[in-house]
């Protein structure tokens, strides 16, 4: 039999000579294993008398510890030499300035996105969210629009496929709109109410003006008092400000949405001249969000008392908004994923919107 002690002397120099992690389980093998070296002295014990057995027995276990407590350790040492090189390698300074050749863009869409946010923001709207995949009470019945209504027409909507036995009202949709977070806003809260809805939206068209997914800013507001003078208000002051124009025509022409009573289409002003469309004082109209006063019946189905409380509500379109204030001329290329397009097209991503550090570029 090998003598024990040379055996540790062996074993525990192989495990301090191991180079990585890969050699050092080689060692472990090589002495713990089935058939390693310690495993195979304690298979020879048999041959032993019994007190030489106990005694090589006793030492070959106290080895056999060592050995394992030593790999445990020199693993231990490894691992922690392995991080310590990984974190000084990767390493940053965070105190540094931020680099002058900074290369991503803000996409137009999320940037306008934040232009609305800032602007109804200062005014007390708080961001809500709902499901891009809605029910169909929520994104039509609740909003005024029974299965039988002619509005459910104009919504190109897509259906998902219906379980078998489920009745219309539980079937799925992709929102058409973000109108169905006013009601998902209503049902979970008390009035009054000051949210605003960006979000997906989904209708089955597509074509230089028409994406089958597209982006919307819903508003609601609901209170004891609200009338269509804050509406107006609110509406002249955010288009003002979201375009940069103190100036800025607005008008309110008469419409029909079934979620809203009465209904305002909303123009603000632009001329035409030679082909070319310019924002401002023009003598021309644009047409370019949808509003209203919340019907009665919205808030019902809300469990709100109409008696008491009314709302405004209003909804744009945010590809309609960008093209207007940044001259992109075709909505598809906002889906391209066109990185010319977006170097052209994009901002700066440390340039945060806000009315006091500036909106309008
Ligand atoms: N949901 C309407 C649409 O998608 C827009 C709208 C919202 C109109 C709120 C009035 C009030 O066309």
């Amino acid at each position: 039999m090998e003598s024990v002690e040379k055996l540790r002397e062996e074993l525990l120099a192989a495990v301090e000579a191991a180079a990585d992690l890969d050699a050092l389980e080689q060692v472990r093998v090589s002495a713990l294993g089935k058939k390693g070296r310690i495993t195979d002295q304690m298979k020879g014990l048999g041959g032993l008398d019994p007190d030489q057995r106990r005694e090589t027995g006793q030492a070959l276990n106290a080895l056999k510890d060592s050995v394992a407590d030593a790999i445990d350790a020199r693993k231990a040492s490894m691992e922690g030499a392995a991080l310590d090189a990984r974190l000084a390698e990767e390493k940053i300074d965070v105190t540094l300035p931020v680099r002058p050749e900074e290369m991503g863009r803000i996409h137009p869409i999320s940037q306008v996105i934040e232009e609305i946010v800032a602007v109804l923001g200062t005014m007390g709207f708080k961001v809500a969210e709902g499901p891009d995949v809605e029910d169909d009470w929520h994104n039509f019945t609740a909003l005024n629009i029974p299965a039988d209504h002619p509005a459910r027409q104009d919504h190109d909507t897509f259906y998902l496929p219906a379980p078998d036995g489920e009745c219309d009202e539980g079937r799925l949709v992709l929102r058409t709109h973000t109108s169905p977070v006013q009601i998902r806003t209503m049902q979970n809260g008390e009035p009054p109410f000051r949210v605003i809805v960006p979000g997906r939206t989904y209708r089955c068209d597509y074509d230089a003006t028409h994406s089958p997914m597209f982006h919307q800013v819903e508003a609601l507001m609901v209170d004891e008092k609200t009338h269509m003078g804050h509406l107006k208000g609110c509406l002249e002051e955010f288009l003002r400000a979201f375009f940069g124009m103190d100036d800025l025509p607005v008008r309110f022409r008469p419409s029909y949405f079934p979620f809203t009573e009465p209904s305002a289409e909303v123009d603000i002003g632009c001329s035409r001249e030679g082909g070319e469309l310019k924002i401002g004082r023009g003598g021309d109209w644009l047409e370019i969000l949808g509003s209203g006063m919340v019907n009665p019946n919205v808030l019902r189905n809300c469990g709100i008392d109409p008696d008491k409380y009314q709302g405004f509500a209003f909804g744009m379109g945010v590809e309609r908004m960008a093209m207007l204030k940044y001259g992109v001329p075709d909505l598809r290329t906002f889906y391209e994923s066109d990185l010319r397009w977006l170097r052209h097209y994009g901002f700066a991503s440390l340039d945060m919107p806000s009315l006091t550090g500036g909106l309008n570029r």
